[in-house]
């Protein structure tokens, strides 16, 4: 069970926030099964090849959700209402919130992201296109605390949580988090929620969309061992590891692992763990909705006057709620 050598990076200091993460990763390799959050796909190589995925020809979920915004642009601005406080979740490139700027007219736009690099290069460039719109970028771990900024205005809050984000969580914590957007938002007309949201279909259509022909989903998989590697001094080698990812019917979601191909010790600062050729880590679920999955969802977590949006195959939907 020997493994090539692989340097062990030391960080100069840790603040607290390094060492959360640092327990928070520690707990999900010392655990039976072995576990890794889906957050720490996105360091900057794992947000370019995000962006990569969302152009491959296998996944659908980007562009039909664009599809539905254009489609429907004029619909659902009507619901939204203009000169909202547009609150985008894991904004990325911020590119599909900017294109829902000319019909929605923000009075102000707050992009939270945890890659801090990537959001302010992003924001800078579309501060040259827009710059009438007030931009506020906040890089937070926004899946640990809504607690936002003073400078964010209180009234008229959207959060838009495009793309199936939500489906990150188990249907638990999807509530949970929705109940905490609930919290931050005041009542009717003055706060909402914008979600876009994959729907429940042929297991075909998802397995092919999570393992893709060209192995960018694999490297995007991959990419996290190096990102843990960084902020844990570990000695992952990827080379060890084989992508999987599959649509899971009966529990309703797309399971990504890693999957160790040999026998092999696994160490870093402080532990060190032995995985079994086949054993694996689980890296993310991907929750799938139906129509009335999402209704229930939003009823519960406090929403209500729920508007929804779909494309012709039912494949993708967008949905606005109000606080109520
Ligand atoms: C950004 C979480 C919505 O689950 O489809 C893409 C991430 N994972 N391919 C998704 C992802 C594998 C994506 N979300």
């Amino acid at each position: 069970m020997s493994q090539p050598a692989r340097s062990i990076q030391r960080p100069w200091q840790q603040t607290p926030e390094d060492l959360a993460v640092r327990a928070e990763l520690e707990a999900g390799l010392m655990a039976q099964d072995a576990v890794i959050s889906p957050k720490y796909l996105y360091d900057p190589l794992g947000s370019k090849l995000f962006e990569a995925i969302c152009a491959l020809p296998e996944y659908y979920p980007t562009r039909t959700e664009a599809a539905i915004f254009a489609a429907h642009a004029s619909d659902i601005a009507a619901a939204v209402g203009t000169g909202v406080t547009l609150i985008d979740l894991g904004a990325g490139n911020c590119a599909k919130a900017a294109g829902l700027f000319p019909a929605l007219k923000p009075r102000q736009y707050v992009p939270i992201d945890i890659s801090a690099d990537f959001l302010r290069d992003a924001v800078d460039g579309l501060r040259q296109t827009f710059p009438d719109i007030p931009m506020h970028e906040v890089a937070m771990d926004f899946s640990a605390s809504l607690e936002l900024p003073a400078t964010v205005n209180r009234d008229r809050r959207l959060f838009f949580y495009p793309g199936s984000s939500l489906g990150n969580f188990d249907p638990q914590q999807a509530l949970a988090f929705l109940r905490r957007m609930r919290h931050a938002l005041q009542i009717g007309e003055a706060g909402g929620v914008l979600l876009g949201l994959d729907l429940v279909k042929d297991s075909g259509v998802l397995d092919a969309a999570y393992d893709d022909e060209l192995g960018v989903t694999a490297a995007f998989n991959l990419n996290m061992l190096n990102h843990v590697n960084r902020l844990l001094g570990a000695d992952f080698n990827p080379r060890d590891w084989r992508h999987v990812g599959f649509y899971n019917a009966e529990r309703q979601r797309v399971e990504m692992h890693l999957e160790a191909r040999r026998d092999l010790i696994v160490r870093w600062e402080g532990g060190r763990r032995t995985f079994l050729q086949g054993e694996r880590i689980h890296t993310e679920n991907s929750h799938k909705f139906t129509p009335e999955d999402i209704l229930d969802l939003l009823e519960q977590a406090g929403f209500g006057d729920c508007k929804m949006w779909f494309d012709p195959q039912r494949w993708f939907a967008v949905c606005h709620a109000r606080a109520r």
